[in-house]
């Protein structure tokens, strides 16, 4: 009907012929315009129905790296240009032992993006490699001149190493790698956050990027490379957060012994000076699960205490007493208070927070709600999490290559709560309390995804208590009335 009301052949003339064709054309045309006011109206949500500009379908002559925004300021770049993280081990121990511990060091290597990207790779006919591995291996892509079939290589290939990010010297944009890697072989230079820091190995200078969250973001936003869907958004949830309004940023969550910690005084390097604040490299987020598979006990556990001081949950409006028979809702209060974007975010194929509810009474369950059953959380969970979908609306849960557009996006914005509820029936058998225990869950990624991607059995993923609540209700026998309704019977 929509083709047919901007038909540019349809002569004028006819439409005046008579006034019922002219009531008829201009019904059309009205219902024609129907879906155009009502998204107006709407209050689009940007993040679900985003502004999609123009996509070059072919390479723009500026980008070497496309679909990637990878540059590296006109220069051909030769892997001898950067060094391997051992060498600054021997004056940076510490900053060195947390990175290596960290999830970004393991960015090539760990399994779950290999399965993944090789997936990715065969179903695009390597269209797709540059894309991914701009940000999973910036030094591969780079100046090794990488394939997808290299994702099987027995040579050693760098994830985000320390010369990725202390040679970035400017970023193009806010996503896709828009970083420019400069690093310099002749001089070999390490940007950094102080003017006055001095090595007798390297040269040192000052960059304004490095204290802000704009150098994560070139590799912390993902927007799909030839159809524009955001499909990961840190930088930007960051952004629009009162966190940037005060002044917070990725860093100074991400870069500290841990939450609530955020001085650190001491040395970067052996024969530093001393610092009032030393930035560690730790970079734990939340993903506990592939620190343990690396064998990064610490790292694991300050994951798991970043999903602690994520969250709080409590529940609201609780009646006193409830009466056997009755039909009773429950509801729980969950507040992202330290995450300084969305709750969760990331890798939207896979994060998952949710509530697994329970009620009992005298031992016996009542109503439960958040199970995981078959490796997933059961159907009806009430869960935080972004759904995307392909051009067809149907739900996207590995093949991110065949994203479209997002679904929906239950996540908790930073600061933000959202409210569940429960309903069930207090059944007549109960006893004199009901019980209610609520567990905030994380986990990376589903049992059964990763199943799918690894093969069962390869990899057990680690859920993650990140708080609980609970409460007791006192339960009154059946009332009077519903007694006597129940006599009259
Ligand atoms: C021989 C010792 C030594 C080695 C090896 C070394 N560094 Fe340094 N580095 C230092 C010292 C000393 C400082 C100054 C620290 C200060 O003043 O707080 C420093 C400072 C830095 C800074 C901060 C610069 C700034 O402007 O804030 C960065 C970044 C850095 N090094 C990165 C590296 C990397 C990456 C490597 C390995 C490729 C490395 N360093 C190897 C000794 C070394
Ligand atoms: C060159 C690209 C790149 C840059 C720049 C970058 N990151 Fe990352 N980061 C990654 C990739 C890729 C991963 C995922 C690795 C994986 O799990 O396979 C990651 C993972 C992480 C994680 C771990 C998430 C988890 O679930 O455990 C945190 C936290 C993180 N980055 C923080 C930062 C911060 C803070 C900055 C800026 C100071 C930053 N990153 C800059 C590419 C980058
Ligand atoms: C994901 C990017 C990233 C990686 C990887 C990384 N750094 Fe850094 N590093 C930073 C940023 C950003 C800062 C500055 C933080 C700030 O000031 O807000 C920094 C600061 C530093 C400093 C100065 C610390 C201080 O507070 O005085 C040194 C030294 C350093 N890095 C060395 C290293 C070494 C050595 C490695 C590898 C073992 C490494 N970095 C890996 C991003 C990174
Ligand atoms: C106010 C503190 C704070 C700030 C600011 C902050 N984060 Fe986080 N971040 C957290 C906490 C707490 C978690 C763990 C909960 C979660 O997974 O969301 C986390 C988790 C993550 C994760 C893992 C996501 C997941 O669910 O697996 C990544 C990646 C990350 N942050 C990157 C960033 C980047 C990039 C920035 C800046 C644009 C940033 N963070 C700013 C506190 C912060
Ligand atoms: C713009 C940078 C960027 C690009 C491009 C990118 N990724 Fe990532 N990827 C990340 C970051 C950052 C994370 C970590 C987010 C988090 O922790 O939640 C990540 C996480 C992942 C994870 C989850 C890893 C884990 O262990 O939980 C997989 C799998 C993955 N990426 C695969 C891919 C594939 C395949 C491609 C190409 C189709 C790709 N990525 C392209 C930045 C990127």
């Amino acid at each position: 009907m929509k083709a047919n009301c901007y038909n540019p052949h349809t002569p004028y003339g006819l439409c005046l012929v008579s006034l019922t064709y002219l009531r008829l054309v201009l019904c059309l045309l009205l219902l024609c315009s129907l879906p155009v006011m009502a998204q107006s109206s709407n209050g689009i949500n940007k993040w679900q129905f985003p502004h999609k500009p123009d996509v070059q379908a072919s390479q723009p002559s500026n980008l070497p790296f496309y679909p990637s925004r990878a540059q590296t300021g006109n220069r051909p770049l030769t892997p001898d240009m950067f060094e391997d993280p051992a060498i600054c081990q021997g004056c940076h121990p510490v900053i060195y032992q947390q990175w290596k511990g960290s999830n970004m060091a393991n960015s090539w290597d760990d399994p779950i993006y290999k399965s993944l990207f090789k997936r990715a790779s065969k179903a695009t006919n390597g269209e797709i490699d540059n894309f991914c591995m701009a940000c999973h291996s910036p030094i591969g892509m780079t100046s090794m001149k990488l394939t997808g079939a290299d994702i099987d290589s027995e040579r050693h290939i760098p994830g985000v190493t320390c010369d990725v990010c202390h040679n970035i010297s400017a970023i193009t944009g806010h996503d896709n790698a828009a970083y420019v890697l400069t690093p310099d072989k002749n001089k070999p230079t390490k940007l950094g956050p102080h003017a006055d820091a001095a090595s007798p190995y390297h040269q040192t200078a000052y960059s304004d990027l490095h204290t802000r969250s704009e150098i994560c973001a070139t590799c912390h936003n993902v927007t799909h490379p030839f159809n524009s869907t955001p499909i990961e958004r840190t930088y930007d949830e960051w952004q629009e957060s009162v966190y940037n309004e005060q002044g917070i940023q990725c860093q100074d969550c991400h870069m500290t012994p841990g939450p609530g910690t955020n001085n650190n005084p001491g040395k970067s390097a052996v024969m530093g000076k001393e610092r009032k604040h030393v930035y560690s490299h730790d970079f734990s987020g939340g993903n506990s699960t592939l620190h343990e598979y690396f064998g990064a006990k610490e790292s694991a556990e300050l994951a798991r205490a970043m999903l602690r001081s994520a969250a709080k949950m409590e529940f609201i409006d609780l009646p006193k007493t409830v009466t056997k028979g009755d039909t009773v809702t429950i509801k729980v209060k969950v507040t992202n208070i330290g995450a300084g974007h969305k709750l969760p975010t990331g890798f939207p194929e896979g994060r998952e927070v949710w509530v697994d509810f329970k009620a009992t009474s005298s031992n016996m369950q009542v109503y439960r709600s958040g199970e995981v059953i078959d490796g997933h959380t059961e159907k009806n969970t009430r869960n935080f999490k972004v759904w995307l979908g392909d051009a067809n609306g149907n739900v996207v849960d590995l093949n991110v290559w065949e994203v479209d557009r997002v679904l929906a996006d239950t996540r908790i914005p930073p600061k933000g709560f959202a409210i569940v509820d429960y309903t069930f029936v207090v059944p007549d058998n109960a006893g004199e309390h009901l019980t209610l225990n609520a567990t905030l869950n994380y986990w990376p990624f589903s049992q059964h995804l990763i199943d799918e991607l690894l093969g069962k059995g390869k990899l057990k993923v680690d859920i993650v208590e990140m708080t609980t609540a609970s409460a007791l209700i006192t339960i009154a026998p059946a009332s009077q009335q519903h007694t006597l309704i129940t006599t009259t019977h």
